[in-house]
């Protein structure tokens, strides 16, 4: 959070988000909110239940997930029986926030022991673990296995119709193509794969197959970013230029040996002279098991090329550049695809940055992944125009300029991330003409009014309390009311809007993991594979019965973060090219501009 910003800031800014989202929802402009007395969109047939349940007039609250994600009508079907494969870090939060009337986990898959002991276990609050959510009995019937294979070949007996995987990006596409080999529905964890050409050979698999392919970027399926989207796609910010989207961690502390249990940790694997998160410790008992042969033959196309030369490179596996895709695929890519979403579900136009491993060496860990980088993206603005094949002018969605006259409306999309400090941690700033919206950590959003100097005695910034107004049937636009504690007129929102903390409905996991098996269910129905079928307008025509983030749309996120490393990499500015993100081509970043370092 910005350093000058009060605490009384800091609440006017969240009070004014709140604010906003109810009165856009009163005058009937909110998908994502629902108010009392009067269907605020009468086309959607489900906000009159949320009213008969009793919203007291004028009341504004969110709709809840299931509704504005389309997964309502979830009564009456049965679990879907689904495996977990990778119990580790995110196979913990995962399973931590699945909904078992949703997901019956039947399985749980991995090459680790120590993992799979630790998913049945638990560890904490996120990592519930599988004995406290189903009980140890129940618990004890989840059939465990160390083979991907084992598991496949048991597929029939456990029932099995989807698998969740969550292991390290180099083994994304061959896990996901066995699954849906065996008939399997995937959400698979972001990012989608370790380069474009697989994310391509992934969304192709899963059409001939008739699968469902969903990628993990959990944005997709937050209420929190959906109201915040629904505000930007209002107009409320004005014309955006910037968006500073930020992910700033300190992992740098000396080492203290001291702190482990030195029995418990394979030492000839090293343990680190520096904290940091991605070079973890090794345990013995997977050292034991997991010899480089073990490794070798776990299907990789070129296991030499790809696959994990030992143990400490399966754990480590973030920290080198065949394995992992970096800060750019760890992190920045949830924050791209946010900036995409927010600027209208655009691609960008070009990025340049500057990465490397400065603060991590030899006399350090000498691992290989960067360990900073910063990235500038060009993106279009609302009024870009870009040239078609016959040199006419064009928006961004293809549709002609009449007058012919070109702007260069670029906004600039910048994203950080390093090791050595923390203040600012992570989230997006937006920032428009009109006002400033921050998200902040997934979990929270401000918004303020930017001050409209050509106005004498207006009021905005900061401290200034804003409703919106939309006079003279004109478009919304944010107005002062007050300078903070004046009050700013009353909304009541549920706690879902700006809860802080864990939040199911707006973290996402929970709900990309409900939508998936709803999915899945629906398509059982209608008794035929899932077809990705696109009408004239290349839209989907069974978008409602596709995850949010099926596979073109994580593929995007995929070719920003791997081409942004690419000219961090090159040390070029890197244009993307349209083919790029057409899955049916075969053109991909890495042919033009070389493969990153593997
Ligand atoms: N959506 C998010 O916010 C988010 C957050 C963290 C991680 N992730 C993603 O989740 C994935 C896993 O990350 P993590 O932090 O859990 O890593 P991790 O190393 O903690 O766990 C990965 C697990 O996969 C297992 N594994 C590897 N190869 C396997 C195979 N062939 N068969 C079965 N198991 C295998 C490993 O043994 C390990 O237990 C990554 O793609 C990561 O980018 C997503």
């Amino acid at each position: 959070m910005a350093l000058d910003l009060t605490p009384e800031q800091k609440a006017a800014g969240k009070a004014n988000f709140e604010q906003a989202s109810g009165d856009l929802a009163r005058a009937g402009k909110m998908n994502s909110m629902a108010v009392g007395g009067a269907p605020a969109n009468a086309k959607d047939p489900d906000r009159r239940d949320v009213l008969k349940a009793g919203l007291a007039a004028g009341a504004v609250v969110p709709v809840s997930a299931a509704v504005y994600f389309g997964y309502q009508a979830w009564k009456g079907n049965t679990a879907v029986k689904t495996a977990l494969i990778g119990t580790g870090d995110e196979g913990g939060v995962l399973v931590g926030d699945h909904n078992p009337e949703f997901n019956e986990i039947v399985a749980v898959c991995d090459i680790r022991p120590t993992n799979l002991k630790r998913i049945v276990e638990g560890e904490s609050e996120v990592r519930k673990g599988l004995n406290r959510l189903y009980g140890k009995s129940t618990a004890a019937k989840i059939r465990q296995y160390k083979k991907l294979d084992d598991l496949l070949a048991e597929k029939d007996k456990l029932g099995l119709e989807a698998v969740i995987v969550a292991t390290p990006l180099n083994t994304h596409d061959i896990i996901a193509k066995k699954c849906m080999d065996a008939g399997l529905h995937v959400l698979c964890e972001k990012l989608m794969a370790r380069d474009v050409s697989r994310c391509k050979g992934m969304i192709k698999h899963a059409k001939d197959k008739g699968v469902l392919l969903s990628i993990g970027h959990q944005r997709h399926y937050s209420t929190l970013y959906a109201q915040a989207i629904e505000l930007i796609q209002n107009g409320l910010l004005g014309d955006i230029k910037h968006i500073r989207a930020l992910w700033h961690r300190n992992n740098s502390w000396p080492y203290n040996k001291s702190a482990f249990d030195k029995n418990k940790f394979a030492e000839e694997y090293g343990i680190p002279y520096y904290v940091d998160s991605w070079w973890k410790a090794v345990p013995t008992e997977d050292a034991k098991e997991l010899t480089p042969d073990v490794l070798r033959s776990l299907g990789f196309d070129d296991p030499e090329k790809f696959g994990f030369k030992d143990v400490a490179e399966l754990v480590r596996w973030r920290c080198f550049n065949k394995t992992g895709g970096g800060l750019m695929a760890e992190l920045g890519s949830h924050q791209l695809d946010a900036s995409s979403i927010i600027l209208g579900h655009v691609h960008p136009l070009a990025v340049q940055g500057v990465g490397g491993k400065f603060f991590y060496g030899p006399d350090r860990n000498d691992r290989e992944s960067d360990d900073s980088v910063f990235v500038t993206f060009e993106f279009p603005g609302r009024n870009y125009y870009k040239r078609d094949n016959s040199g006419h002018l064009v928006l961004q969605n293809g549709k002609p300029v009449p007058d012919e006259k070109g702007k260069d409306d670029i906004v600039v999309v910048t994203f950080t991330s390093f090791n050595t400090n923390e203040f600012e941690n992570y989230g997006e700033w937006v920032m428009g003409s009109k006002g400033t919206m921050f998200l902040e950590r997934e979990s929270d959003v401000y918004l303020w009014r930017e001050k409209d100097k050509s106005k004498k005695g207006d009021t905005g910034g900061r401290d200034t309390r804003i409703t919106v107004s939309s006079a003279g049937g004109g478009k919304p636009a944010l107005e002062s009311t007050s300078t903070w504690g004046g009050g700013g007129g009353s909304t009541s929102i549920g706690k879902t809007a700006g809860g802080s903390g864990w939040d199911s409905a707006v973290r996402g996991y929970r709900t990309e993991m409900e939508h998936f098996a709803f999915c899945i269910r629906e398509w059982q129905k209608r008794k035929q594979p899932v077809s990705y079928e696109k009408d004239k307008d290349g839209k989907l025509v069974n978008a409602d019965i596709i995850p949010r983030c099926h596979g073109e749309v994580a593929m995007a996120d995929a070719i920003i973060a791997l081409t942004a490393n690419l000219a961090m990499e090159k040390k070029e500015r890197i244009v993307f090219e349209d083919a790029w993100f057409d899955s049916e081509k075969p053109d991909v970043p890495e042919t033009k501009h070389g493969a990153t370092k593997t």
